[in-house]
């Protein structure tokens, strides 16, 4: 008997402090940063982001998520064999934020590890999930994404200060004799890597090189809506599928403009298309399982529809999975 992997429960968490984009433009104005409530809609379509307190680090993000997923599952957290984060910004530079979140889950012995692919994260970490499932190295695995963007913003810099924000989103995916996870697509090109980076590292004790991000907005979003386009086609493929199966598009809520240019190449209705990138901004890592809980909890997402994730990100980075809820 074949088998295969499937989502079981989906939990997301957002930060309490919440900053529309006049609170934000507020905060900047009085640092000599100059934006707008209109451009940032008009140019994104945010319209709120969350940040988390400083003392806040991605695990407590993740803790939340989990827990809530776990719940949706009817799972306890001793039940998981395999914890992946995939996160950006994760509690410091080792361990990873997935053994600090194993501690805090109170699980002991599931293999724990962080995935770092930036924005396309937890379509890395579901396809890494999706394979180690499959292949019986693992039954149930909690796959996360979680960051907090706020920490690596250079708040002088309106061009992308204004774009991200924190949140944690994760699923609990299980073995199971049906589909689950139809296709994955991952990809990557190093080439671009300057294009979007936090190019600082630490050496010798010190920071060395700017440790906040930094990204060429419009090469980002050239690159972003062709590979999205050839993801969501190449994961179709694999799977034997056409876009007339998919039931809701969940694609990376980094910019409206990009997601709506996504549905029209895929000749999808916009009504098919989870948007929440209003109210969390780009959470990077997160944003996918984020929107996914979001459209769980709101009835929107129904068992059994099929749904296209996809993501892309620093790295170069892109990729999609397809599957059944
Ligand atoms: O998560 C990873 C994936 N990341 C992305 O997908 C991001 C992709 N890129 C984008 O979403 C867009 O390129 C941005 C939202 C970052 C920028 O939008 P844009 O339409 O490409 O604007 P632009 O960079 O061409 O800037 C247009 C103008 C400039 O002024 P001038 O030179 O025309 O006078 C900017 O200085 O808008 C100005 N500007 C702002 N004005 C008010 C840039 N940021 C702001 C701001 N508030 N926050």
């Amino acid at each position: 008997m074949s088998r295969f992997s499937r989502i079981t429960g989906t939990g997301s968490y957002l930060p309490p402090r919440r900053l529309t984009n006049a609170d934000l433009a507020t905060e900047l104005a009085a640092k000599g940063v100059e934006t707008s409530d209109e451009w940032i809609v008009e140019r994104t379509g945010i319209r709120a982001r969350h940040f988390a307190d400083p003392s806040v680090c991605v695990s407590d993000l993740a803790l939340q998520a989990c827990l809530r997923a776990l719940e949706a599952a009817g799972r306890e957290a001793s039940e998981i064999d395999l914890i992946i984060v995939a996160t950006s910004t994760p509690d410091m530079v080792f361990p990873s934020a997935a053994c600090i979140l194993q501690n805090k889950l109170g699980n002991v012995g599931a293999a724990a590890f962080d995935v770092q692919a930036v924005c396309s994260g937890f379509i890395y970490a579901l396809t890494v999930a999706d394979s180690l499932i499959k292949t019986g190295t693992a039954t149930k695995a909690l796959v996360i994404g979680a960051e907090v963007f706020s920490r690596i913003l250079d708040f002088s810099d309106r061009t992308t200060c204004v774009l991200f924000g924190d949140g944690a989103g994760a699923v609990v995916l299980e073995a199971s004799d049906v589909p689950g996870i139809l296709a994955t697509d991952i990809h990557a090109d190093g080439k671009y890597s300057s294009i979007l980076c936090v190019p600082g590292h630490v050496s010798g004790g010190q920071v060395t090189g700017s440790p906040l991000l930094t990204m060429d907005g419009q090469a980002v979003f050239k690159l972003a809506v062709g590979v999205l386009e050839d993801t969501a086609r190449a994961v179709l493929e694999k799977a034997g599928k056409t876009q007339a199966d998919i039931d809701w598009l969940i694609p990376h809520q980094a910019n409206i403009r990009i997601m709506q240019n996504t549905a029209k190449k895929l000749k999808l209705p916009p009504e098919k298309m989870i948007v929440t990138v209003d109210q969390h901004g780009n959470t990077s890592a997160a944003s996918i399982p984020l929107a996914l809980d979001v459209a769980v909890r709101s009835g929107k997402v129904q068992q059994g529809d099929t749904l296209l994730l996809e993501g892309v990100g620093g790295g170069f980075t892109w990729g999609a999975v397809l599957l059944d809820y």
